[in-house]
């Protein structure tokens, strides 16, 4: 399918001094990583990702939570980055100030290419002790289907990722914040835009009239505020998108 690259956006993205972009789970969905809300398969789907990752659950049944984070850290082992963060990586070169915010855990910008992310809701390949919070890079075996222990204070280990209910990281939604209060364009791309506080960054660029284009094959509360919607899977929108910006950028094209 082919997608239409609207001309404001390709002027808008020529004009821009700073481009942020914010990235759900749609992102990674063209790289096999399931997302949370779009009707699931397989093992996990009878259970929702509100159940699982909150302290209460970690409290009550450890053992399932580390299960079904292993199962997403092996799919996200698996996964590759796709042309859509390779794109992302190119357009990151295109702009004078770029700024990639990511609600993902999964650490494919970065795999793709992508220097400075902020990772709002941390990251599922990274390990820490819930109980002394020291990041642990290896541990103990434990039982099969059990949750490993701390190899120094013996408490329960989790991912170092956001839980539900639980505070964001302080530096990165501090520089989320002030991507969306100064950048021109804003692109939002494969999120339902309805966990806060990422779901506001928008808002905030909106209101303060940046540039905002959703890349989303559904429509989500932000299309209607939104200038631009490309209706389109990001493995195909983001690639067109950062052609049309670099054909338009050729000498003698429109804009600077
Ligand atoms: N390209 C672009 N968008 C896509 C694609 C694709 N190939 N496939 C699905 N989408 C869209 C869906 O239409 C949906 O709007 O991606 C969005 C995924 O929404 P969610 O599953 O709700 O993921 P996300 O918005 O990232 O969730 C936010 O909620 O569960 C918590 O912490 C978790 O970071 C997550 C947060």
């Amino acid at each position: 399918m082919l997608v239409e690259i609207p001309e404001g956006l390709v002027r808008a993205l020529v004009d821009a001094e700073h481009v942020a972009v914010l990235t759900g789970a749609g992102m990674s969905a063209e790289s096999g990583i399931p997302t949370f809300r779009d009707p699931q398969t397989g093992l996990w789907s009878r259970y929702r990702p509100e159940e699982l990752a909150t302290p209460e659950a970690l409290r009550r049944n450890p053992d399932l939570v580390w299960s079904w984070y292993a199962w997403r850290r092996e799919k996200v082992r698996q996964a590759r980055p796709h042309a859509g963060h390779r794109a992302l990586v190119r357009l990151e070169g295109l702009v004078p100030r770029f700024t990639l915010i990511t609600q993902n855990v999964d650490g494919l910008h970065q795999r793709a290419g992508s220097r400075e992310v902020i990772e709002l809701h941390g990251n599922i390949l990274r390990t820490r002790c819930a109980d002394c919070g020291r990041q642990v890079q290896d541990w103990p075996p434990a039982p099969e289907g059990r949750a490993p222990r701390c190899p120094h204070c013996g408490g329960v280990l989790r991912p170092d990722v956001v839980f539900f209910g639980e505070p964001l990281p302080e530096g990165a939604l501090q520089r989320a914040w002030q991507a969306a209060a100064s950048c021109d364009v804003m692109l939002v791309v494969g999120t339902s835009a309805v966990v806060e506080p990422a779901a506001s960054l928008p808002r905030l660029a909106y209101m303060r009239g940046a540039v905002v284009a959703e890349i989303n094959p559904q429509r989500t509360p932000l299309s209607d505020l939104v200038h631009y919607r490309l209706p389109a899977p990001a493995g195909e929108a983001l690639p067109a998108l950062v052609a049309a910006l670099e054909a338009a950028r050729k000498p003698g094209s429109v804009g600077r």
